[in-house]
């Protein structure tokens, strides 16, 4: 079962304070959607306010067309999950997960069978008769996982749910948040500051900054067609060209941006007056190394550091600036080498101030 959610205007002000603008959101029933941004840009906020943990200085909330806006967080038949766990520490893994359910006064049959099913979804029927104590972080946030889809609410809410876990940990998680999404159905909004985490979670990002959304999309979406500088830094790295468009066009009548000491092709469609300052995205997957002046630009090889699976070339070229370039293994740059690159322009976004 799953909800669809919807902020129209909702605001948050402490005194003069704004921890969030005037914001719409809607959040498709069954989609998997994270707010995304830098510590204090309103992740937090927004959450709370759909939860109804926090309530806003303006605007509404809809569940399926409903005005939730004041009802009281445990009857909005919303699931919530932080990232400390907060179990119950005088109460067994079960007790835990059935808490809830007896909150809501299920019968004794539908609690077992809510509560043998919750643990058996999150892999830890047999740790039943623990306590929180006697878990590892990663157990602990797969009871606190289970607690909240033992009475199958139809959205849920997770705060930085797997910010305690380590590296390893948490990417064993999250492919079980991604299947446990699948298994339940339910519309999900994740909070993460983890781009990585993002990318691979979501449907939909929702990408925050200062209180208000910078931009909404796919994965590939934000990660290809960034609408702002904020978007394009947050989101994977980024190679920003500076340079002005050039007053003549190139050989397909491309219009041409003067960047990195070179002439550089913008996909067709680009728009800007000539003689302005413009920034040109590149992500580092882009770029082939060729033969100096075969290129459209050239640069000198001044670091180069192994990934494992690629390596990062890094590049001064000839206006100062720096460009990092990913290749396979299959090519060996060395430092001090003078390269060219070339790429295709259409894998390139040029970027609105
Ligand atoms: N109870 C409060 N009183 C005053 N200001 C608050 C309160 N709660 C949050 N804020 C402010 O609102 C802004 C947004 O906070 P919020 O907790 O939503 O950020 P966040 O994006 O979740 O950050 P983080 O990644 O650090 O958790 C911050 O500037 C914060 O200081
Ligand atoms: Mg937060």
């Amino acid at each position: 079962m799953s909800s669809k959610l919807e902020a129209i205007g909702i605001a948050k002000r402490y005194g003069d304070s704004v921890a969030l603008e005037p914001t719409d959101l809607v959040v498709q029933a069954g989609e998997f959607l994270t707010l995304l941004g830098p510590s204090g840009s309103g992740k937090t906020t927004l959450l709370q306010m759909i939860s109804g943990l926090v309530a806003p200085s303006a605007g509404r909330i809809e569940i399926d067309g409903r005005d939730v806006t004041h009802v009281e967080p445990g009857k909005r038949g919303i699931g919530m999950v932080f990232q400390s766990y907060a179990l119950f520490p005088h109460m067994s893994v079960w007790d835990n997960v059935a808490y809830g359910l007896r909150m809501r006064r299920k019968s004794r049959d539908e609690v077992r069978a809510a509560v043998d099913d919750a643990l058996a979804m999150v892999r830890m029927s047999e740790y039943a008769k623990r306590f929180p104590k006697e878990l590892s972080g990663g157990q602990q946030q797969r009871i606190a996982l289970a607690r909240c889809f033992a009475y199958r609410p139809s959205v849920i809410l997770l705060d930085e749910p797997l910010g305690a876990l380590d590296k390893k940990l948490r990417e064993h998680m999250q492919a079980e948040i991604r299947s446990l999404h699948k298994e339940l159905g339910a519309t999900f909004v994740y909070v993460t500051h983890d781009q990585d985490e993002a990318l691979t979670l979501s449907d939909r990002i929702c990408l925050m900054n200062q209180a208000r959304i910078e931009q909404v999309g796919t994965p590939a979406d934000l990660y290809d067609r960034p609408a702002t500088r904020f978007a394009a830094g947050f989101i994977g790295h980024s190679n920003l060209l500076e340079g002005e468009l050039d007053a003549t066009r190139g050989a397909s009548g491309e219009p041409i941006l003067l960047a990195a000491g070179g002439r550089i092709p913008l996909p067709t469609g680009a728009s800007g007056a000539h003689a302005t300052r413009h920034t040109l995205l590149l992500r580092p997957e882009a770029p082939r190394i060729v033969e100096p002046q075969s290129g459209f630009v050239d640069g000198t090889i001044s670091d180069v550091v192994f990934f494992g699976s690629d390596t990062r070339v890094h590049l001064s070229m000839s206006d100062g600036s720096e460009l990092t370039v990913r290749c396979g293994r299959s090519v060996s740059p060395r430092v001090g080498d003078r390269v060219g690159l070339t790429w295709d322009p259409h894998r390139t976004t040029l970027l609105h101030a």
